[in-house]
């Protein structure tokens, strides 16, 4: 099946995936491109519509992004946010200048008045916050222009020409304090571009099913299953797609949640393929014996992994494909060739196995998907709630959750103190409200009493946080009554422990896990 699409021109912004992504919600397809990406390509997409991100820039310096200006005569519907907007506004004749007093420049929720004639704010109120971020202003508007929006500091909020399609907003529709901005986005995707909502992971699934048959032909394709969200869809989608063509080489390395490996085989164990599970346990503990700095934890698993799945790889043979979980957010995120942050924690992650495997070509079926959409599809390929709506969990799993050295008895105290914790939040409802929480085995011992008796053990601390993208994050107000029958419970039923702590550190300065 073809859908429709929409290019999200990229300016830098730091809100273009999520622009992206509320296109995408609104069951309109779209890519998001570098603004240097030349007008024929964008002209071979065949858009519906095209949005311009904000960025960084300023339209009248020398180094400011730019477009080619036919963009203007093709014919295409254009919405342009923020720094989209003065570009728009700049091209077309308007003029864009730094905003010379502090009330031209807008920052955060904004008191903003509408014209609802316009077909960008149809249907919705005459009035409401918008979110504004921008010392630019539009102080000239284009040409055949209305002002189609103010604020009670700048006249020049939002700009139309209906006539041509083009519209022009200095606030941010895409985030959450902009009250509507959504229904603004759908307006200019329905009533101005003609959208049709063809985009939906129902028919996406079959045309998914369809171009990996059509690639993969008869050839074989070898995955590394690490039991996550991304890696555990694209083995279902194979999986329903080519069947035994496909090897998935789940590798448990022992320091999985409680029950996750056999949770994992049993997940996939509908499907015809070869699923191969490796119980490596013993030599990841052997090689992890006395080892306490968790960067070295991170690299002996790593490495440890390699090696294992190197061995079953060659017991495969040569295959043709090596799959791979890649999204779209990684896909965007190297297009733009943004400069990597500092390394506070080097993550190792299954999959970038190429070097010593036997294959042709890599193949990415989730290359064009944001993260709720990749869920979306594991639903539709009928996989378990369980594994797709996983919180995150890092790599080297439990071994960076035990502080000091990792043993097996520490492992299995932690496994059943972390269960008992994520049962009591789920039964709580509180998961909901979670974006991930888990239990660290602290290498403090301290002294309790139970019954008559002394007691000398270990201290669990309780992390949980709430994030929207895991690179700032709040610790999380669970209810003291569900802390406190979660304490209970531990040191009840958990050997080991006599004490819990609950982590009312946010990140930064902390970060999510504790090593
Ligand atoms: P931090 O602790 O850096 O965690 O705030 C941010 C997110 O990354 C996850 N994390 C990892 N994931 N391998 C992974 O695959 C790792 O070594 C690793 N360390 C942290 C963490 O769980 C959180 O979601």
């Amino acid at each position: 099946m073809s859908h429709q699409n929409v290019i999200v021109l990229d300016f830098g912004g730091q809100y273009n995936q999520l622009i992206a992504r509320r296109v995408r919600e609104c069951g309109v397809y779209c890519e998001v491109k570098p603004y240097t990406t030349p007008l024929a390509d964008l002209k071979a997409m065949n858009p519906i519509g095209i949005i311009f991100t904000g960025g960084p820039g300023s339209v009248y310096r020398e180094d400011a992004p730019l477009v080619d200006p036919e963009i203007f005569t093709w014919g295409v519907p254009i919405l342009g946010i923020c720094y989209g907007c003065q570009l728009m506004a700049h091209f077309l004749g308007g003029q864009v200048t730094e905003a010379q007093d502090d009330s031209a420049r807008e920052y955060g929720k904004t008191h903003t008045m509408y014209d609802t004639g316009c077909r960008l704010f149809r249907g919705l109120p005459a009035e409401g916050i918008s979110w504004m971020s921008h010392g630019d202003y539009m102080a000239k508007v284009p040409e055949g222009f209305a002002l189609t929006a103010h604020s009670e500091a700048c006249p020049n909020v939002a700009i139309a020409d209906e006539t041509r399609g083009f519209y022009g907003v200095q606030f941010h529709p895409e985030v959450n304090h902009t009250e509507n901005g959504v229904k603004m986005i759908r307006n200019f995707l329905y009533e101005v571009c003609g959208a049709v909502g063809d985009w939906n992971m129902e028919d996406y699934k079959h045309t998914a099913i369809e171009a990996v048959r059509k690639k993969v032909g008869d050839g074989k394709v070898l995955l590394a299953l690490s039991g996550g969200v991304d890696s555990s869809v694209v083995a279902a989608l194979l999986a329903e797609a080519i069947g035994r063509q496909l090897t998935c080489v789940f590798v448990d390395h022992g320091l999985m949640r409680y029950q996750e490996g056999d949770e994992v085989e049993a997940a996939f164990a509908r499907w015809d393929i070869n699923f191969v599970r490796v119980n490596a346990e013993a030599r990841f503990l052997l090689k992890l014996a006395g080892v306490s700095e968790p960067e070295h934890k991170r690299k002996i698993i790593g490495e440890e992994f390699i090696r294992v799945f190197e061995e079953e790889a060659k017991k495969v043979g040569r295959v043709d494909f090596l799959a791979q979980g890649t999204i779209y957010p990684d896909v965007i995120e190297s297009g733009s060739g943004k400069a990597g942050a500092a390394v506070i924690k080097s993550h190792h992650n299954v999959g970038g196995l190429p070097d010593y495997v036997d294959f042709k070509e890599i193949i990415e079926p989730l290359r064009l998907l944001f993260k709720d959409e990749v869920r979306q599809l594991g639903r539709e390929l009928g996989l378990p709630e369980y594994l797709v709506s996983r919180q995150p969990f890092p790599g080297p799993g439990l071994a960076i959750r035990i502080i000091g050295d990792v043993t097996k008895e520490k492992a299995d105290i932690l496994r059943l103190a972390d269960h008992i914790f994520r049962e009591e939040v789920a039964k709580a409802g509180e998961d909901r409200n979670l974006s991930q929480y888990f239990a660290v085995l602290t290498n403090t011992r301290s002294v309790g009493v139970m019954g008559d008796g002394r007691t000398y053990d270990y201290t669990l601390a309780l992390r949980a946080v709430t994030t929207a993208d895991f690179m700032t994050a709040d610790w999380a107000r669970i209810p003291y009554e569900v802390l406190d029958r979660i304490s209970n419970r531990i040191v009840n039923e958990v050997q080991g422990i006599n004490r819990i702590v609950y982590d009312i550190t946010s990140k930064p300065p902390a970060t999510i896990e504790w090593e």
